[in-house]
């Protein structure tokens, strides 16, 4: 059964012991009220890795002063049912005073990738996430880390971190996973009113028409945009931001999109801020 570590100091000795048995670590962090997205995660670790650890932290630094860091659903019991019928070897639980004691003053930041998309409108959220994540893989220190699609800079971003700081581990994507209407699985889906979680598949929809016009050829930016656009109109959705980049970079294409792009969204529909975005392959 699932053993689970509040102690980081446990935690790091039990990982020593298994890697000393020469079994490889698999990763997967969360910060709990976990979902189907999170759990293809874990699969997806089982398949690749000899050991499968999670973790589960409400990452204090990653919330902005306005948002939904207190109300942040928390569901300890069913998580750690979840993890166990996932057969999870270990779940790292850590305290806010054990991540963040007095004195902490060290944080990671990333000063090109983490500007844009969600960045320019969530100051501080990368810096919070990179230096959480680094903190975990340290202790955790896995071979194989996975992080899923759905957060398309949040992955792209821990992967510049890994490579700029010579992290000794592979850091790998997982595909979005949806509800059956399309909606991307999300912890914050909990939180749309019966009508916005009617509302809520057309973004996905809108998304999937933009994949159509490209695939049948369409490669300006603008023009995908602006059919993105009118496809959200009267949708109850209120858009942040929606933006064509490369995957690799995340740089905007300044003429037709000549290497393999993302679509990349967010939006709000009532309070709830719902992100979700689309490869277009080349
Ligand atoms: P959280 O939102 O709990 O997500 C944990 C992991 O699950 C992330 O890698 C995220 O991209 C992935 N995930 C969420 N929904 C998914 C879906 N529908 N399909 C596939 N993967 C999905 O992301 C975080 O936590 C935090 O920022 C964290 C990395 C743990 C740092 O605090």
């Amino acid at each position: 059964s699932i053993r689970s570590f509040i102690d980081p100091v446990e935690l790091r000795q039990e990982i020593a012991n298994l890697k000393k048995a020469g079994g490889k670590i698999g990763f997967v962090p969360t910060m709990g009220a976990l979902h189907q997205g999170h759990l293809s995660l874990l699969q997806q670790a089982k398949s690749e890795c000899d050991y499968v650890v999670a973790s589960i932290f409400v990452n204090p630094k990653q919330f902005g002063p306005n948002e939904d860091f207190s109300s942040y659903p928390r569901m300890i019991k069913e998580d750690l049912e979840k993890l166990e019928e996932q057969n999870v070897d270990a779940v790292f639980l850590p305290n806010a005073r054990d991540m963040y004691p007095e004195g902490f003053q060290t944080y990671v930041d990333n000063e090109e990738m983490s500007q844009v998309l969600c960045g320019a409108n969530r100051p501080g959220h990368f810096r919070g996430v990179l230096t959480v994540v680094i903190k975990l893989l340290n202790l955790v220190n896995p071979d194989l880390a996975i992080f899923g699609k759905k957060d398309y800079q949040q992955l792209k971003v821990i992967q510049a971190m890994a490579r700029d700081l010579h992290l000794p581990m592979s850091i790998v994507g997982g595909e979005i996973v949806r509800e059956p209407d399309g909606l991307a699985m999300s912890s914050r889906n909990l939180r749309l009113s019966a009508e916005e979680r009617q509302q809520a598949p057309r973004l996905y929809q809108a998304l999937e028409g933009v994949r159509e016009s490209f695939n049948t050829g369409n490669r300006e930016p603008k023009s995908l945009l602006r059919s993105f656009q009118k496809q959200m109109e009267g949708t109850g959705f209120r858009l942040q931001y929606a933006e064509i980049r490369d995957q690799e970079h995340l740089v905007e294409f300044t003429a037709e999109i000549d290497k393999p792009a993302v679509l990349a969204v967010a939006a709000f529909l009532g309070s709830v801020r719902l992100i979700d975005n689309i490869e277009l392959g080349i």
